[in-house]
């Protein structure tokens, strides 16, 4: 039998999960900085929750979610965030509790798409979701604080690429608009987006079809059907922008996969690096009716969500460094349960102790205490124990020394604090 992971769904090995961590610190800190509490929603929900929020003639939708029957229930693993944590914004009556709400989340999402570099049928998204807030200050806020975290993530030219969708009479009239673009060039399009014109045309706008992208060449701009309130609302984005010296630019046709979002749309997308194709490092948008459409009060809303793997592709961050480590190594059985004992008091400082017990030569433990990465190592042998100190050597500076046994924990957490002793 060949044992292998699933296409499209990696490990993460431990001397990869250094990048892996730093990232998500930097997530928690910036967005607790503005306010987001965790959420942590399940994996499988109700496959009607992501028809009806995602929108039944999408990508994700129609082709790739993975969906199976389990006792009488129609189930789903989450392709994205947002469709769960507005269920349980929903079922736990959130709104009745607090007007407004900040949410963040980070975890596994699962899409069968055809894997390539940065594309993943099981990856990992870092999101954040406002409920109750109309905006644009919340709007702006948002993508200022992508930008800063881009930044702290080390991830070079970023640019961030913003819209609106309008509400529903401006979608209606856009819809009109792009149709009446679309329809002389039906021969021209995919077939898939012949199928989807009439049900949803501004599917058409983000196919990544080469004939569906020449036909749309010349297709009406959102911006130029937007009614008065959603124009107020996009120039009062742009204003926060330009007072916050945020970059941005515009793009009057940039729609998005999902069909729950309406007026601010925006994407973070990276370039160059490993990041190749797929340089949409993040999306987003405001999704101000689907609360109501899934049974829920009036409530506006804004998210997005970033692409963990994507960001490491873009990103030069380097793992922290294991600063407080040190390899015991013991000669003989009395040595090695001496050394037992100082590991665990070694760990009780926060120290990481590795203690090599496998009873081997003193040179090969020596050549494992260079390669492990450690800054010391403790020696430990008859000798030692006779005269109640052991040898301590400074793996860097390349010096040994001998030490009273009762003072080592002392002295090794004031060495790696770097306090002199
Ligand atoms: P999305 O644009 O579908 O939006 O996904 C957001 C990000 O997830 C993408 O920009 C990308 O970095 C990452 N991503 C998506 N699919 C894959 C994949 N197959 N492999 C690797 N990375 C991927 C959403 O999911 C919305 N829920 C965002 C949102 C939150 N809107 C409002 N609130």
């Amino acid at each position: 039998m060949n044992l292998r992971a699933v296409k499209g769904m990696n490990d993460v090995l431990p001397d990869e999960i250094g990048r892996w961590r730093k990232i998500e610190r930097i997530f928690r800190e910036i967005t607790e900085a503005h306010g987001f509490r965790e959420v942590r929603t399940p994996i499988l929900e109700q496959t009607s929750l992501f028809v009806r929020s995602m929108g039944e003639v999408t990508d994700v939708v129609e082709k790739e979610m993975y969906s199976f029957a389990r006792h009488d229930d129609e189930l789903t693993m989450r392709p994205e965030g947002t469709a769960g944590a507005a269920r349980a914004y929903l079922e736990h009556k959130v709104h009745s509790k607090e007007a407004v709400t900040r949410w963040s989340y980070l975890g596994p999402m699962f899409r069968g798409e055809r894997p390539a570099r940065g594309r993943l049928r099981q990856f990992w998204q870092a999101g954040c979701e406002v409920y109750g807030d109309q905006g644009p200050v919340s709007d702006a806020e948002m993508i200022d604080m992508l930008v800063t975290l881009y930044r702290e993530l080390g991830v070079q030219n970023v640019s961030v690429v913003i819209n609106s969708l309008g509400s529903g009479e401006t979608r209606a009239r856009y819809r009109d608009a792009l149709l009446a673009h679309l329809l002389p060039r039906r021969a021209e399009l995919s077939e898939e987006s012949q199928r989807r014109l009439e049900k949803n045309p501004l599917r058409v706008l983000d196919s990544k079809s080469a004939a569906d992208k020449a036909a749309c060449v010349g297709a009406p701009s959102l911006l130029d059907v937007l009614g008065d309130d959603d124009r107020a609302h996009f120039d009062g984005l742009r204003r926060h922008l330009d007072a916050l010296g945020t970059p941005y630019v515009v793009d009057g046709n940039l729609v998005r996969g999902l069909d729950y979002y309406t007026r601010t749309l925006f994407e973070v997308r990276g370039e160059g690096g490993e990041l190749g194709a797929q340089n949409a490092l993040c999306g987003g948008g405001r999704y101000d009716k689907l609360i109501e459409e899934l049974g829920g009060p009036v409530t506006p809303c804004i998210g997005f969500a970033l692409g963990i793997e994507r960001a490491l592709l873009a990103s030069a961050i380097e793992p922290e460094p294991r600063a407080n480590f040190v390899y015991l190594a013991p000669l003989g059985e009395a040595a090695q349960s001496a050394l037992l004992v100082l590991a665990r008091e070694l760990r009780a400082q926060k120290v990481e102790a590795q203690l090599d017990g496998r009873g081997q030569k003193l040179k090969t433990m020596l050549h494992r205490a260079e390669q492990s990465g450690a800054r010391f190592a403790v020696l430990v042998g008859d000798g030692e124990l006779q005269r109640g100190v052991v040898t301590l050597k400074d793996l860097t500076a390349r010096t040994q020394e001998e030490i009273a046994r009762d003072v080592v924990v002392r002295v090794l957490t004031d060495r790696l604090a770097g306090a002199p002793s």
